[in-house]
């Protein structure tokens, strides 16, 4: 099993979002998929639960049970643990982070969020983790989020010490209109715009996991 755990320390980065359509997408793909979600805004188990198809297994969890949610999970021979997590606080992120194989790190391509990634993403590396910074909402009509569209912010993300996952995803109705539905954007535009970006950012997230190799130990000694 591999945990993924996405956060950033601002609010609207798009954390649920990719959270809910990542963790789709891998049950979509026949993966037994748990979606822990430990915001005490509940909007990523408010997304599946208006889903009227079968979807991945919602665990509403507070941090300080994210251990025990992981225990079970292993136990049940879930494939994936998704971790959605609130800006803050801190601990109760770090917490996810600890327990997580990887991390994504949610961001807009924006002046103002550039600083919240690079905190983020140091709280991963002071972890001792792997992960990536993920791009969300650009306005762009390249597919690849990354090249030359915003070239000061890539510049700062190179120092952030996490890589730049090379795809992200484009600011897109359908994200909003699917997470109403509790549906991933793939089943509500098969093979639209939106649905191509979330595959090919999901093929990258879930070759990073594999090159991660087998299972991690999980650490019994978790700091609050
Ligand atoms: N790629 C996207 N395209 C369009 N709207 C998006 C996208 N990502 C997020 N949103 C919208 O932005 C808002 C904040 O996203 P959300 O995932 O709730 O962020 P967070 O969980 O980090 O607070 C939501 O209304 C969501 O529907
Ligand atoms: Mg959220």
């Amino acid at each position: 099993m591999k945990t993924i755990t996405v956060l950033s320390r601002k609010g609207g980065a798009g954390k649920t979002t990719l959270a809910v359509n990542l963790a789709l997408t891998a049950f979509l793909q026949g993966r037994k998929v748990v979606l822990a979600d430990i915001d005490p805004q509940r909007s990523a188990s408010d997304a599946l639960r208006a889903r009227r198809e079968p979807g991945p297994i919602l665990a509403e969890v507070t941090a300080g049970k994210l251990f025990m949610t992981k225990s079970n999970a292993m136990r049940d021979g879930v494939d994936y643990l998704f971790i959605d997590t609130p800006a803050m606080p801190e601990a109760d992120v770090a917490q996810a982070v600890n327990i997580a194989d990887l991390c994504l790190v949610a961001g807009r391509p924006s002046f103002l969020d550039l600083a919240p990634i690079v905190r983020s993403a140091e709280a991963v590396r002071r972890l001792g983790k792997d992960g990536m910074v993920v791009l969300n909402q650009a306005h762009t009509s390249r597919s690849d989020v990354a090249p030359t569209a915003f070239p000061e912010i890539l510049e700062a993300l190179r120092f952030c010490g996490l890589p730049l996952a090379p795809h992200g995803l484009r600011a897109r109705e359908a994200f909003q209109t699917a997470m109403a539905h509790g549906l991933c954007v793939a089943e509500l535009e098969p093979g639209g715009p939106a649905a191509r970006d979330l595959h090919r950012l999901w093929t990258h997230v879930e070759g990073g996991l594999g090159a991660l190799g087998g299972e991690t130990p999980m650490r019994t000694a978790l700091t609050a």
